[in-house]
């Protein structure tokens, strides 16, 4: 979604400005918009609807020459994406630029007195509300000093935290002033904002890896604080703390600058790198000592994890398909009864919780606002919340008492692939745990541990049916409505597999437990409607045979992934996918990969934009 750039320093900031733009296009957005101060005090502004490049064409015809600036590209939901609503916003009589993310939820009420202070608005964002209403206060600050000289900081800081005390609502948002070129001022509660440190320059992302490259050194802004950022100097504050010391972290070398690496798409590299993300998400992390597995951060005891007596795994989008991929397997192996609850049902909707209950809100990107907002609500309820993110130093990892870290490496592709398989890894090694903590004996534990080792190299065996995958989706890439079907832990597969399709080809899929189709979606059944069945040896598996069975008596293609000795399945299906046949619970984690790959190839086909979807963001941080 949104992403914010910034800087103030010598080198060429237009230059880093679109560098970081670029580095953003991954999350989602429809227009894009930078902002320079000039030595000779003017705001200069270009703003393009579309892609980055777009703006570069704008600015390379435009005069965007000073040593502070500010970028941002913008997801609409204020308003469409125009030039005029996009960022960055210029308050008061022209005199200051602001970009921001997140949703400001009283900006009519502050709108309309804005407008009756005699404030003109140029967009219909929420975001313009805050620069006028900051450029109001900076006016007020000055008339208070009546004539006295003040440092810049002794007067931006002030307005800025009392135009923030009037916001209900989110933001990250960073403010380049017209009469005070030297500075940048950036705050933050509820959308990330990160600060870069370099020599005489500073730098200011949405996200680390706009840095990636310029400086190892960065801060991670905190809820509540605000920046005042110069070339030399970074002045932290928070509301309650006052002035603060900024803890400087490394900028992790593993979020290197991400390039496709010779595929065609991201998707394709995250499809292909599974492999090694599923070993990256067990490294380290299973003990044939102890026949478990080990967990650095879950910041809880044993004897604490084991009073648990329930767990609720919370989430959005894919990471809510391995959540229940995670229902299943946890309560297989732990005997612990598991909730998986979309993230922006649970925040509202106060269900009765026993104190024994453990939160997981699991997040790729770990900034998705609703998985945020129920994992804030579940931690004033008193529960201990823990995070299976991906994003190191996301707000959801920052936020929660403890979790683990999926090591999956950047996941550019809007749909998600390899986090997914990777959330699948950490819940299995979870259900082991919390099995060995229970009744799972030494023995099972072991075999647990051996079958998990294994599956690089079935997914590795998997990736080989890529041709067949596309010569599959060559034949199918002009129908326009799919069936997923599957039953039991390839139930959260088939809902994952039809996701896949729907977001990046916009074909329209469903997918069901393989019984339920009875219930309705047998009446789409027909020649044009193909079913994918997930049919893999185990003990649904003659359930999912009679399934498959009804759809073929009605007419519909069925595309079959199941095991290569599987001649009755080979003989029914119009196309099959032999897949390597493993232990039942782990299976999804296999079976699913053909389902990336068809996905894939048919949206490729169909011409469609595969690593950035229509209207779809990558780390969705509004609700
Ligand atoms: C968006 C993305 C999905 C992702 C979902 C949850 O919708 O397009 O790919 O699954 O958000 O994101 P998260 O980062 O919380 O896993």
């Amino acid at each position: 979604m949104c992403g914010i750039v910034g800087y103030v320093g010598s080198r060429k900031t237009i230059d880093f400005l679109l560098e970081g733009l670029r580095r953003l296009e991954y999350r989602g957005y429809d227009s894009a918009g930078v902002a320079t101060i000039t030595a000779d005090r003017r705001i200069v502004l270009a703003k393009a609807v579309g892609r980055i490049e777009n703006l570069a064409a704008i600015v390379a015809e435009t005069d965007l020459q000073g040593a502070i600036g500010i970028g941002h590209t913008r997801w609409a939901t204020h308003g469409a994406a125009t030039p005029g609503n996009a960022h960055p916003h210029v308050g008061g009589n022209q005199s200051l630029a602001l970009v921001h993310n997140g949703v400001i939820e009283n900006y009519q009420s502050l709108r309309a007195a804005l407008e009756a202070e005699g404030y003109r608005f140029r967009s219909e964002t929420d975001s313009e509300v805050i620069a006028h209403l900051v450029s109001s206060m900076v006016d007020k600050q000055l008339v208070q000093l009546q004539g006295r000289k003040a440092a810049p900081r002794d007067i931006l800081i002030p307005a800025v935290r009392a135009a923030l005390g009037q916001l209900r609502g989110t933001y990250g948002l960073v403010i380049a002033f017209r009469d005070y070129p030297d500075c940048l001022v950036a705050a933050r509660l509820g959308s990330p904002l990160v600060i870069g440190i370099g020599t005489g320059e500073h730098f200011v992302g949405s996200d680390a890896s706009t840095l990636v490259g310029y400086t190892e050194k960065i801060v991670y802004m905190a809820d509540h604080q605000v920046a005042f950022i110069t070339a030399d100097r970074l002045h932290l504050t928070h509301r309650e703390q006052g002035q603060i010391q900024p803890s400087i972290e490394t900028l992790d070398a593993a979020s290197d600058r991400v390039t496709t690496d010779g595929y065609r798409h991201f998707m394709l590299k995250e499809i292909f790198e599974q492999p090694d993300t599923i070993q990256n998400a067990m490294r380290g992390r299973l003990s044939d000592d102890d026949a478990t597995a080990v967990f650095g951060g879950l910041n809880l005891i044993p004897q604490q994890l084991r009073n648990i007596n329930r767990i609720i795994l919370t989430a959005c989008g894919t990471s809510w398909h391995a959540g229940l991929y995670g229902e299943y397997l946890i309560e297989e192996l732990a005997r612990i009864p598991v909730e998986v609850e979309y993230a922006s049902e649970l925040r509202y909707r106060n269900p009765p919780v026993d104190p024994h209950t453990l939160v997981f809100a699991l997040s790729q990107s770990g900034e998705t606002a609703d998985t945020l907002g129920a994992l804030r609500e579940m931690k004033r309820k008193g529960h201990s919340t823990l995070a299976i993110c991906n994003v190191v130093g996301s707000s959801i990892a920052q936020e929660a008492d403890g979790g683990v870290f999926l090591h999956a490496g950047p996941e550019i592709g809007v749909a998600s692939t390899k986090a997914f398989t990777s959330q699948c890894v950490v819940l299995a090694l979870l259900g082991l745990y919390f099995g060995r903590l229970r009744h799972v004996s030494y023995e099972a534990g072991r075999r647990i541990i051996d079958a998990m080792r294994a599956l690089p190299d079935h997914v590795r065996a998997t990736l080989a049916l890529n041709d067949q995958v596309k010569a599959i989706a060559e034949k199918y890439c002009e129908f326009q409505n799919f069936l997923y079907l599957g039953r039991h832990y390839n139930f959260p597969t088939a809902l994952e597999g039809a996701l896949k399709l729907k977001e990046i080809s916009y074909i329209h899929a469903e997918g069901y437990p393989a019984a339920e189709m009875k219930h309705g979606p047998i009446a789409l059944v027909d020649a044009r409607t193909p079913s994918v069945f997930l049919v893999p040896r185990g003990w649904v598996y003659e359930k999912v045979l009679s399934n498959l069975q009804e759809v073929k008596a009605r007419g519909g293609p069925v595309i079959a992934i199941c095991a290569e000795d599987d001649a009755e399945v080979t003989r029914l299906a119009d196309d099959v996918l032999h897949v390597p046949m493993i232990d039942d619970c782990f299976q999804p984690i296999v079976s699913v990969i053909p389902l990336q790959l068809l996905a894939y190839h048919i949206a490729v086909l169909r011409g469609c934009d595969v690593d950035k979807p229509r209207n779809l963001a990558k780390s969705v941080t509004v609700e």
